[in-house]
Order: C-alpha cells, then structure tokens, then sequence
C-alpha cells in the first residue's frame, strides 16, 4: 500500500493574534497553508487562536515571542526554518502614542522587522509580505494615489516606522541576493470575519472610526466625536478609503502566490490595498445605520492633529498583478464589524 502525503507550506505570520494578522491567518490556512503565529500578545489576546480553529479548524502553531529580543526570535526561526515565507506584522500602530513615545515606536517596529530580515537570510526563508500603509502617501497632492505617487515627510512616527520599513527591505535585498519581498500598502481596514468568530479588538477606548461607531451603537461610548467638518470635502469630513478586513486578508494570499510561485517581475513590489472609493466620515455614520439600523449619537468636533483631509487608492495595479480586487461594499463592512462587536460584548459586558 502506498501513501500519498501531502506536506503543507508553512507560512510564519509575525503579529498573527492581531485584527488583520488573524484574519489572514484564516484565509491562509483555508489555502491549504500551515500557518505559525508568533505574537508577544501586547495588543492581542490568546482567545483569537480558538476563533481560528472554530472557524477553520485547524489550531496554529502559536509562538509567544517579542521580536525585538534577538536571541529568542533566532531560536524560534531556527525550529520553523523549514517556512516557505514570512508575513511581518507585528508593530505598533496607535499614531497618537507613537507621538509621545517615539524612541519605544522606532524600537519595536523596526528592530523586530531587522531581526526577521536577520533570520530570514540565516535560515533562507525566501519570501516576505511586509504590512505597510497608505499614511507613507501623507497628505497627497492627487487623488487618488498609485505607487508612483511620491511619498511624503511622515506625520508621525508610527508613519516613519512605515517608511523605514519599506527602506529597510529594499537595502536589505541588495544584501540578501534569495529574498524576495512584496510591501502592502493597507488603506483603511474595518469589518469582521462573516462568522463574527474573530474581529477588531481595541484594548480600551478605540482611536480608529469603525471601533468607535459600533461601540456607540451598543451604548459602551457616549456619542462619537466627528473630527473636523471643514475639510474641503463635499461635507466637511474627512475622506478614507475604507476596506473588508478579509478582502485585505485575501490580499496576502495572492500577494504570497506571486512570490511562491515566482511570478514577480522585480524582487521588490509594493501594491496599494484599497477599493479605489473614498467616503467621508459622514458617509461612514449613514452607511451604518442603514446597514445596521442603529442610530448613531455623533456631534461634530475640531480636527484631530495629523490627520490629512483625503486619502483613497488607485488599486489598479493590484487588480492586474495580484489578480485580486476588493469585493465588499460599506455596508457589509459596517454590518458585520456590529455583528462582532455585539458577539463578543456578550460574553464580555463591561469596556475598558
Ligand atoms: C490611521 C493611518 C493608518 C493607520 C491607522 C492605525 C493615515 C492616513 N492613516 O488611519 O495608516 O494604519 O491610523 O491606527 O495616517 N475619526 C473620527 N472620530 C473618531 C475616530 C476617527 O471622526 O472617533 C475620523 C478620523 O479623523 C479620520 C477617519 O475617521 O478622518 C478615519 O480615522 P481612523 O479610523 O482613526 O483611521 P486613520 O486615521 O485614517
């Protein structure tokens, strides 16, 4: 009798308890990857694992592990050698405390990423996804933005450990002649997984909008603070490009497709992940309460610093090159970030 075994690709995801890692921790194990997750926990908690497994049911293999301590992250790479890729995510990300603490954001963000560089030439791990983001644009001149669009001096520290990131790869790919890497521009990422099994998870009171509407629709936040009404805008907020955290997550996928199967054209590609629409925060609130119908209690205050007034993408490249294009409206994106809130309030009542 003869066996056919069939070993599955593994896949190391860096910061894979977070929102967008966990996310992709699930499309990629629905690809049929074995996916290792190394989190040190700091903005996550270590339930997500049983949302994977009901949703997927396969359990990963979880690492608890700060990035930024060299010997522990070699020794952990070391035992995971045999990973056909890396997708780094692992970062800190709130930009308002990146403001007061800029020295920890430098740190961490880009210490981690040098130490997974380090491992990956060691270890000859060939592949890297890298989580970058639409704030390397800044305030743009044109909209919307492709990659060509030049980048501008960083709005905070946290944008800077973006930036540098993206630097940091491409020298390091003159260094490391087998690696290959492909950087993600996010643009705004909200929603849920449709089994409402795993979601944004802020510690505390939210920073980012989505969050911060469910939480008011269930009571937990007063009423929502619209930043700023008087941006040159056709109603004075501000405009994102708002995209499902899954068609995000999916993204990943293709991203990692390309790279396995050597498709790319350089050794370093950077794509725009977005949905090429912009909506204001105004639009945000409707699209809410049509799709939810839950009304939101908003009042419209000064803008908040370091914001820029319009950013959305033109995803174009991604549409040819990844063969991967974002398919879920606002409306889902707001529906089934309220499903999840409201699954995970009831087992856990009161906010931070
Ligand atoms: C920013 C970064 C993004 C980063 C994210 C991480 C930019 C362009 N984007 O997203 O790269 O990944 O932070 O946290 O720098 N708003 C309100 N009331 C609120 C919260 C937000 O009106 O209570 C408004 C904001 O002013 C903004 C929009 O909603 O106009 C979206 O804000 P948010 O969800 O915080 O994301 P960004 O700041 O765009």
């Amino acid at each position: 009798m003869s066996y056919l075994c069939i070993v599955k690709q593994k896949i190391i995801i860096t910061g894979g308890m977070g929102y967008i890692g966990s996310h992709t921790a699930v499309e990629l194990i629905e690809s049929g990857f074995a996916v290792v997750i190394i989190d040190n926990l700091s903005n996550a908690r270590e339930e997500v694992l049983d949302g994977i497994h009901s949703i997927t049911g396969v359990r990963p293999v979880f690492e608890k592990l700060d990035l930024v301590e060299h010997e522990k992250t070699l020794a952990v790479f070391e035992k995971h050698k045999d990973a056909i890729g890396v997708i780094h995510f692992a970062a800190l990300k709130a930009v308002g405390e990146s403001v007061a603490k800029p020295g920890l954001y430098f740190k961490n963000n880009i210490l981690s990423l040098v130490h997974v560089l380090e491992c990956m030439e060691r270890f000859q791990i060939p592949n890297l996804i890298f989580s970058s983001s639409c704030t390397v644009y800044g305030e743009p001149d044109k909209l919307p933005v492709t990659e060509e669009t030049p980048t501008k001096k960083a709005n905070s520290p946290y944008g800077a450990t973006k930036q540098i990131g993206e630097e940091v790869i491409q020298a390091e790919l003159h260094a490391n002649s087998q690696l290959k890497a492909i950087s993600l521009r996010y643009f705004n990422p909200v929603g849920a997984h449709n089994s409402a099994k795993i979601g944004e998870l802020p510690l505390g009171v939210p920073n980012n909008l989505m969050p911060y509407i469910t939480q008011t629709a269930l009571g937990i936040r007063e009423e929502l603070s619209v930043f700023g009404a008087d941006y040159n805008t056709k109603d004075g907020t501000a405009i994102r490009d708002y995209i499902h955290v899954v068609d995000l997550a999916k993204a990943h996928v293709s991203a990692l497709d390309r790279l396995a199967h050597d498709t790319q054209e350089k050794n370093y590609e950077i794509y725009n992940i977005g949905t090429g629409k912009g909506y204001t925060v105004l639009e945000v609130i409707h699209a809410f309460e049509r799709a939810t119908g839950q009304s939101i209690q908003y009042k419209m205050v000064t803008r908040r610093a370091g914001d820029v007034e319009a950013v959305y993408a033109n995803a174009n490249l991604a549409n040819e090159k990844l063969a991967w294009s974002a398919q879920e409206s606002l409306e889902t994106m707001c529906s089934s970030a309220y499903t999840w809130e409201k699954m995970y309030r009831g087992t856990e009542k009161s906010a931070t």
